[in-house]
């Protein structure tokens, strides 16, 4: 696995780089042989003029090997362009046809001239230098003879000075400027191999750091972050797995959480009714006591049922498989029907009990068994803190597209302290009071059920008066039909 993007990416930096410096050094060699050729052919041609510039201090070819001093230094450069060139040097005089020289070996022979050979040496002794492939048949196809003019004083031509040398010397092969490139080329592969190896690693090293957060968080170690700062797409993943991985973690936290709260949620009715039935069955209370006793175990089933009932419709919305049932309905009937549910609470507490409503219906499109939990959930809390002889209103008013319903009681009022957190699983605020109250389960289950109608639930409170307002979209009349 850590082989894979490594050595591939690795492999075709390289095979990049290998292909880059072939291309270069091959053109650059090729310019190079084509240079040095170049060159190589002037120096020839050069040592042939030298030739003839010793040569014009004299004016026959005789005069030469009567010269010691000339025959001497003359001998001297031909041995030197034979060595040094691998060619041959002719020095000719040349009269109608027939021609005279003098060679390397230092041998005068007559020479009778070609047409081909005659019309070069014509151009020689106009004063024009030659270079011509092939011009002696005896000498072989292969051979250039570069000539050059043999000059007296005044700019006299009195014969010519030709350079033989085989094409194969001539030539700068491929091999001769090799070598010269050949440290640049491998300090360029070199740097090439260096700098593949460091740009595969920098694209492979937050891959890895990416592959060994994955592997944390998925044995459960939800803190470990991912540390890139490589910049790019693979940075953005890493900072996207860290807010994954920190959503996770709130997740796996308010889901120990839930569990601590509900475990401890079903203890205490549990033990309750264990002591109880105990008690009962060994005879311990007085037998005209054993009724109220078993009202007790009957309450405390009732709290576990609802427990149970809240926590599953809990689940049920928050996992979104409650689907609504939408219809119009009239908020205002809805709300007076389920007040009446609560008659005997209310008649207990000798509440004075507020009802504000239009005359006209208030059409909303709704879900009525999930509003009318919403309702009764809130008519339920206010009557729970709601003292003696207190008031309770409920009421309902359209404002533009929407109708604005809201129940209002005139109990203690919740802290502000405790008020961002009263719609949390859970939560009971003044908890020595509320205890065996209720469970802490009803706002959360009302803010599910209005956000799933796609609205929200707000809260004021202050000692004395607490109001929960919620809004729903108005349904008219003809379009609900
Ligand atoms: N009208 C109110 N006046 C004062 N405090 C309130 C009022 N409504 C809610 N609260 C506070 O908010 C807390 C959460 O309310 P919630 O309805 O979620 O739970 P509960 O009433 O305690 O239990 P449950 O509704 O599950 O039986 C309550 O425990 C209470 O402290
Ligand atoms: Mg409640």
């Amino acid at each position: 696995m850590r082989g894979g993007i490594f050595v591939r990416t690795f492999a075709a930096f390289l095979m990049a780089t290998l292909a880059t410096v072939a291309l270069f050094t091959v053109t650059l060699a090729a310019t190079l042989q084509a240079q040095r050729q170049e060159s190589y052919e002037d120096e020839v041609r050069q040592q042939a003029r030298e030739v003839a510039e010793y040569m014009s201090h004299l004016n026959q070819l005789q005069f030469v090997r009567e010269n010691t001093t000339m025959q001497f230094v003359i001998r001297r450069k031909l041995t030197h362009i034979h060595d040094r060139y691998n060619a041959d040097i002719w020095i000719v005089s040349y009269n109608s046809g027939q021609a005279q020289i003098l060679d390397s070996s230092w041998n005068t022979s007559e020479y009778a001239t070609s047409e081909a050979v005659a019309l070069q040496l014509q151009s020689i002794y106009q004063g024009s230098e030659i270079r011509v492939q092939g011009l002696f048949p005896e000498l072989g196809d292969e051979i250039v003879t570069i000539g050059v003019p043999w000059t007296y004083s005044e700019g006299h031509v009195v014969g010519a000075v030709l350079l033989h040398i085989s094409t194969e010397s001539l030539r700068v092969k491929l091999t001769d400027v090799l070598p010269a490139l050949l440290p640049a080329g491998l300090g360029v592969l070199a740097l090439g191999i260096a700098l593949s190896f460091i740009l595969a690693r920098s694209q492979t090293n937050p891959l890895n750091e990416l592959i060994a957060a994955v592997r944390d968080f998925s044995r459960g170690e939800l803190g470990r972050r991912v540390e890139l700062h490589c910049g790019g797409e693979l940075q953005a993943l890493g900072e996207e797995i860290n807010k994954m991985a920190f959503a996770l973690s709130t997740l796996e936290e308010s889901r120990r959480g839930f569990v601590a709260s509900v475990s401890h949620e079903l203890r205490s009715p549990l033990t309750c009714i264990q002591g109880y039935v105990q008690a009962l069955r060994d005879g311990t209370f007085p037998e005209e006591d054993r009724e109220k006793y078993m009202g007790v175990v009957l309450d405390e089933t009732a709290r576990l049922t609802n427990l149970v009932n809240d926590l599953l419709d809990l689940s049920r919305f928050e996992s979104g498989k409650f689907p609504l049932n939408l219809m119009r309905l009239d908020i205002n009937e809805l709300i007076r029907r389920t007040l009446l549910r609560f008659e005997p609470r209310i008649d207990e507490k000798r509440a004075n009990v507020e009802a504000d409503f239009p005359d006209e219906p208030g059409y909303v499109e709704a879900d009525p068994e999930r509003i009318q939990q919403v309702v009764g959930n809130l008519i339920d809390n206010a009557l729970k803190f709601l003292p003696d002889g207190g008031t309770l209103s409920v009421g309902a008013r359209r404002e533009g597209k929407r109708v604005v319903a809201w129940v209002r009681d005139s109990g203690p009022g919740i802290s502000t302290e405790d008020l961002p957190f009263i719609f949390d699983r859970f939560y009971k605020a003044d908890k020595a009071h509320t205890s065996g109250m209720g469970t802490g389960l009803g706002l959360s289950i009302v803010k599910r059920i209005l956000e799933q109608h796609g609205t929200d639930i707000s809260v004021d409170s202050k000692p004395g008066e607490t109001v929960f307002r919620f809004s729903l979209p108005a349904a008219d009349e003809k379009k609900a039909g």
